[in-house]
């Protein structure tokens, strides 16, 4: 039977979460990839250094991969200062989050303003210290132009700190490629959602809550030249799901929770794709080889990942105690089956 083998995969934005729901999930993900970015909006966001190794400490004790590496995060807040910085550089959290205020899920303690006189000696003292600051870039516009009116802050950085690596999270609209041309410093990662759906796939029928994310899924076109970055694995882009679990009630109810789950099956899900448009060749350096030259990442414990080519199915979905997480494209058929 043919057979693909993935070296080393890495989920470069994923939420974790926390306790139950942390249990519940975190093998979909480390039975997968040899490690990832974990992102820090918890319910009490990872501000500090000792959150995050705490936090650290959480993932390794309820992983059963012991080999998996969690690449912690530190949320950056009004109140960080270089101390904290150079404590957290010599604990080895090499990545910085920035959440404009109320942009998303737990990011009410984010930034109202993110060129402050203050947060420009931030990302100055983290390019001398060679952190990677990763943004969700969003205003508070109209949600199909946040991501492209949020362009001038990423220009802005770029340009008054050229040797600080910016990654613009989870990539949704197509006027944000520009940026990744233009700024040598600029860098994106990419979700199977916004590469494969439109805002139709959420709303042009019924309803479909477990397709609402941040950024909003946007239009074809958006969707199209994305897909061809990640298809030709352009090199300043690598894989992250932001798969980010809510609970079904939390997500059916009004005001509905913004994330969508899909670690379950990923890798096969992005086999599938990749095969469908005949670029297989580039879903090594998709999910793993372009990541590590861009967070400069030499430290794992290698892992190889063995896909077939027969059919599976995507879970359709996963209890806990007191309520179900529905997984993105829930109970679909795929091409392929990792090799258990
Ligand atoms: C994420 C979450 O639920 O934590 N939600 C989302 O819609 N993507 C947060 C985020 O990455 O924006
Ligand atoms: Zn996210």
């Amino acid at each position: 039977m043919e057979e693909i083998v993935l070296k080393d995969p890495l989920d470069m934005h994923l939420h974790l979460r926390e306790g139950e729901m942390l249990k519940n999930i975190i093998e979909y993900t480390t039975s997968q990839f040899a490690g990832a970015v974990v992102m820090p909006n918890l319910t009490t966001p990872i501000t500090t250094t000792e959150l995050a190794l705490q936090y650290g400490e959480e993932i390794t004790s309820n992983s059963k991969h012991k080999t998996f590496k969690p690449f912690l995060t530190l949320y950056i807040t009004d109140s960080i200062n270089e101390e904290e910085l150079k404590y957290a550089k010599n604990k080895g959290i090499k990545i910085l989050k920035i959440y404009p205020k109320g942009a998303t899920t737990n990011s009410e303690n984010g930034l109202n303003e993110i060129l402050t006189p203050h947060m420009l000696k931030i990302c100055d003292i983290a390019e001398n210290m060679g952190f990677i600051l990763s943004i969700h870039g969003e205003t508070n516009g109209f949600s199909m132009d946040r991501e492209y009116q949020f362009g001038k802050i990423f220009a802005k950085l770029a340009q008054d700190f050229p040797k600080l690596k910016i990654v613009i999270e989870h990539m949704s609209d197509h006027r944000s490629i520009e940026l990744l041309e233009t700024y040598p410093n600029i860098y994106a990662t990419l979700t199977l959602h916004h590469i494969t759906m439109t805002l139709d796939d959420m709303l042009g029928g019924a309803l479909n809550a477990h397709r609402f994310c941040k950024p909003i899924l946007k239009t074809p076109k958006d969707r199209d030249m994305l897909l061809n970055l990640a298809l030709n694995a352009h090199p300043k882009v690598s894989f992250g799901s932001d798969s980010a679990p809510h609970l079904e009630k939390n997500k059916l109810k009004d005001s509905a929770a913004a994330g969508i789950f899909s670690s379950p099956m990923i890798l096969c899900a992005l086999a599938t794709l990749f095969e469908k448009h005949n670029k297989l060749e580039n879903l090594q350096a998709f999910i793993s080889n372009n990541a590590k030259k861009i967070y400069n990442i030499n430290d794992l414990q290698p892992k190889e990942i063995r896909l077939c080519k027969k059919h599976s199915w995507v879970p359709t979905q996963i209890k806990l105690i007191q309520n179900n997480i529905i997984p993105f494209n829930a109970g679909a058929l795929l091409e392929w089956t990792q090799v258990i």
